[in-house]
This record gives C-alpha cells, structure tokens and sequence, in this order.
C-alpha cells in the first residue's frame, strides 16, 4: 500500500499539485508520458506554470504509429526532450520465439508477462535515477482508479513521491482542455477510441462502454491494469 502524503488536498489545482509533488519530492521528477489527452494536458500546464519536468516515455515496441506522431509533435510544440525506453531484446526474443506475437490474448498470465517485459521492468529502469514521477491516472478511469490519491510515496518503486495532477478531471474538461489550447491529439480519439495503450490490446469503444472497455478487452474490468500502477 502506498503512503498517502496528507497536506495535498484534491481542490488544489494541477498547477499546485504539481509543485507540492516535486517539492516533496526534492529531486528529479519526470512525467511517465503515453501521449494521452491526458499527458498532453500536464505538460501544457507544467510550461504555461514554469514548473521544470523530466520527460519519459516506454516504448513497448507495439505502440499506434499514430501515437509516436504525437510524440513528434510535442517534441515540435514544446521542444521537450523524451527519454525513451526500450524492453531488453532478449526477453522479447524469447517470448516472441517460445509463444509466438499474440501470447497475450491466450491467458492473464501471458497478459502480465508481456505487460511485465515490455513495459514494467523498463520503467524500474526510468524510476531508478527519479526521486519522484508524475502519471495522467485520473480516478473516474476506472474502478481500479477510483480510490486514488493525489501525491503518495511509491512504496513499490522506491518510496518516490507519485504525483496524479489531474485525479479529479473528467474527460470533459480534459476534452475541453485541449481544443482551448488546441494540444496536439492523438488521431485515433476520433476514431473512437478512449483510451490508448498499445495497439493489439487496444480497440475503440462504443458510446455506451466505459472508456478503458476497449483496454485488454477480453479480459474482466478488474483486471484491466498493466503493473505500471501498482499499488
Ligand atoms: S495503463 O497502465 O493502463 O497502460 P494508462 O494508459 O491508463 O495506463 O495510462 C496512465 C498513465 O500511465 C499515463 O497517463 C502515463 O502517465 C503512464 N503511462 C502509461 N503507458 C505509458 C507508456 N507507454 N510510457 C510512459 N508512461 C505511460
Ligand atoms: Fe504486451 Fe499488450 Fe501489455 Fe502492450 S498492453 S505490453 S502488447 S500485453
């Protein structure tokens, strides 16, 4: 369980949650970008405040070609720098020559294990030069989310501080957000789509299915986490 830090209150804005997250943190903090609405809207917010962040980002190598375009973009807008990160070869080789390149959709325990290789064990890596990362969980994602909090310390990865700046938005005011600012999108939002990961285990949604359905979805609404956030 991870250790609520009690003095951020949810009606603080990002902005602030932002600075109190790396004031406490005292140290390098970088936000885990997958180039969601989301993520683009903390970074706008973090340059309009002055507020200074890392960048990374974990290239599973089963990302949306349209999802790097968004990178390319931000890169362009804001002149970020991205630390990418790759999944060691040779895990992938040996899963992808063992299992073939869909062992994910046979069983939850190939599932993790993918998620284990390709996006888990990279970010151990991004994490271990940070004293704190910032993440665009929001609680109404899903119900795996609901009981999120603001900034905690991130007992799983070192005790870092884990900052959620937009934990109280609603895709409403993320949507609105962005066409304001008009923040580069990824394209497949308007193609129906709600929630992005990587492209075999993502689909778009109908209007009536949650936002994260079309997230892993043969699986049960529980289970639809990757291990990046585990608490
Ligand atoms: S996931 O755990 O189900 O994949 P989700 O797509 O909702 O997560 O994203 C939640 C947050 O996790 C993002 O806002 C981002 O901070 C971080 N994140 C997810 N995927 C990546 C990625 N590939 N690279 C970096 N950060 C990521
Ligand atoms: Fe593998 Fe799918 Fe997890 Fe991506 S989301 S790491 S492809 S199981």
């Amino acid at each position: 369980m991870n250790t609520y830090i009690p003095e951020t209150e949810l009606n603080a804005t990002p902005a602030e949650l932002l600075r109190i997250g790396i004031e406490t943190a005292n140290g390098p903090v970088s936000l885990a970008c997958s180039f969601s609405l989301e993520d683009v809207v903390i970074i706008d917010i973090a340059q309009q405040a002055g507020i200074k962040l890392g960048f990374f980002a974990l290239d599973t190598g089963r990302l949306n070609e349209e999802t790097y375009e968004v990178a390319d973009a931000l890169v362009e807008r804001y002149r970020l720098k991205i630390d990418w990160y790759f999944p060691r070869h040779e895990n992938v080789e040996a899963v992808e020559r063992g299992k073939g390149m869909f062992s994910f959709r046979e069983s939850l325990q190939n599932r993790h294990e993918c998620c284990h290789i390709r996006k888990v064990e990279p970010l151990s890596r991004a994490l271990n030069r940070l004293n704190g990362w910032v993440t665009g969980m929001r609680r109404e994602q899903s119900v795996t989310r609901n009981d999120l909090k603001a900034i905690e310390r991130d007992e799983l990865n070192n005790g870092i501080i884990k900052i959620n700046p937009l934990i109280s938005w609603d895709e409403e005011q993320l949507i609105s957000y962005t066409e304001e600012h008009r923040l580069p999108q990824n394209r497949l939002y308007s193609q129906g789509f709600r929630s992005i990961g990587c492209a075999p285990c993502t689909r778009a949604v109908q209007p009536n299915e949650a936002a994260r359905a079309g997230r892993w979805w043969w699986e049960n609404p529980e289970h639809k986490e990757c291990g990046l956030h585990r608490r």
